[in-house]
């Protein structure tokens, strides 16, 4: 049965301040399922994760059970590493996962590391995140007490240690190869792929990165199995969503609800409406990484492949007339991303959110390729000049100009990140961009 408002799985012991110790997530029946895992085979976790058709919840979807068979069976040495850098601007949920239920994101991994044979483990945890961090150390330090972690978890015979490191603040880091080279103790750069880590990763063994929420939805998906979890989902998505909503609604928050929930239905009955009784203009649905979604697309729900393909979504254009090309004629439309959604009420100026916008990724290129290094800074430069009445006329042209030459152009998706909702905003609300050139010619 799909889940429904109110159906809470990785959030449900929200507010519950003891379930943040040992004791406290014991007596809520905290790991409980772990026991039930590590007399599992590892091939019939993974096979459950796959029926469940739990998808990663950092960024790009995909199968979380499809990239866990992609580690090579005859592999001496595994590594399981949790990102926790979270840095996409709009999204604020791990934080919270981390400081509400530390142990679950612990029995999580135990028993996705059990199903990898990953013995030597780690949780990378964004630096600004100093009180989640001392949470999840004093949790990590409690689950080895208790024999949880170790070389012999539970007396089975089976080791499983985990290490959480601290990052120091680069949102490149939370890109899964930056972060296994900053691990290393390397630059936080993004490597080429191929090689991906599930086949050659951390110290070149392989290597499988999840997101925090992904793995906290692991114990459920043992407990109750694969095809219980993807029928609380929608489509080719499992289990619930947790969205971030921020920006001009009433009650803005965390919260975990059905995949089917659609955008209108986020904002009205969950946030209370748009704020001052005004009206959505826009919708990031999934960070600022992600192309927006105008009033009349609101009616589209938050799972994966609905933001992909449908058709109530208008394609992205690289020029008027000209589809943004995914590979194969697909057109970009646009991306459930990581839950993070940002609503701009009908007053809000659109060119100066996208110069806001391209300020962060120019900032935040690692600077490794030209592309992104020299375009998310071009782009940043004369998005200003347009938000602030200084356009020119052609700016709009050499904006998508700009941003089709980063797109797919480079070694990570950064460079995506910045072009993407730059042709997105420009597509959907050039009217405003051309306002704001001509306000400077009036
Ligand atoms: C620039 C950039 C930043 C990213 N930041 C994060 C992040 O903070 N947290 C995260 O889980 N994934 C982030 N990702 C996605 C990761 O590279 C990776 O796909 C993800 O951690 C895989 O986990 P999942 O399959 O559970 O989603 C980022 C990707 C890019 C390109
Ligand atoms: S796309 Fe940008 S952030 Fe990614 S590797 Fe290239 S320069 Fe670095």
């Amino acid at each position: 049965m799909p889940a429904s408002v109110g159906s809470h799985l990785v959030t449900q012991r929200f507010g519950d301040e003891k379930a943040r110790t040992l004791a406290g997530y014991e007596a809520t029946g905290g790991y409980s399922v772990l026991r039930k895992a590590l007399s599992m085979r590892p091939e019939d976790i993974t096979n459950e994760v796959k029926a469940s058709n739990l998808r990663g919840r950092g960024g790009a979807g995909f199968a979380t059970g499809v990239k866990w068979g992609f580690v090579p069976k005859d592999a001496k040495e595994v590594h399981l590493v949790c990102n926790a850098d979270e840095s996409e601007p709009g999204t604020c949920k791990d934080r919270l996962l981390i400081w509400w239920d530390p142990h679950l994101l612990i029995e999580g991994m135990i028993i996705a590391a059990h199903a990898l044979k990953a013995k030597h483990n780690y949780i990378y945890i964004r630096g600004e995140m100093m009180r989640e961090y001392q949470v999840l150390d004093a949790a990590v330090k409690e689950a080895y007490a208790r024999g949880y972690l170790g070389d012999n978890v539970l007396g089975t015979g089976i080791a499983v240690h985990l290490t959480v490191h601290r990052g120091a603040g680069a949102y490149i880091c939370g890109e899964e190869t930056a972060l296994l080279n900053s691990l290393e103790g390397l630059r936080g750069q993004p490597r080429l792929k191929p090689p991906f880590p599930a086949v050659k990763g951390l110290f070149g063994n392989p290597t499988i990165v999840n997101n925090v929420e992904t793995l906290m939805n692991v114990p459920f998906i043992v407990d109750k199995g694969g095809a219980w979890f993807n029928e609380l989902g929608m489509g080719r998505s499992g289990g619930t969503r947790i969205v971030c909503v921020s920006g001009h609604v009433n009650k803005p928050g965390v919260f975990e609800l059905p995949m089917g929930i659609t955008f209108t239905q986020i904002i009205n009955d969950i946030c209370g409406g748009v704020w001052k009784g005004r009206k959505a203009k826009a919708v990031i649905p999934g960070g600022v990484s992600m192309p927006p979604l105008d009033a009349s697309e609101l009616d589209v729900p938050c799972e994966f492949d609905a933001l992909q393909t449908d058709e109530r979504i208008k394609p992205v254009m690289v020029r008027p007339g000209q589809q943004f090309d995914l590979g194969g004629g697909r057109a970009l439309r646009t991306m459930a991303g990581s839950g993070g959604i940002v609503v701009m009420d009908d007053q809000t100026d659109i060119p100066r959110a996208l110069w806001r916008i391209l300020k962060f990724f120019a900032h935040e290129s690692c600077g490794q390729c030209t592309p992104c290094r020299e375009g998310t800074g071009w782009l940043e430069k004369v998005a200003r000049r347009v938000g602030h009445g200084e356009g020119k006329e052609g700016d709009i042209d050499l904006m998508a100009s700009i941003a089709h030459g980063i797109a797919g152009n480079t070694i990570c998706a950064l460079g995506d990140a910045a072009a993407w909702p730059t042709l997105g905003f420009l597509t959907k609300f050039r009217e405003d961009f051309e306002a704001a050139i001509k306000r400077r010619a009036a």
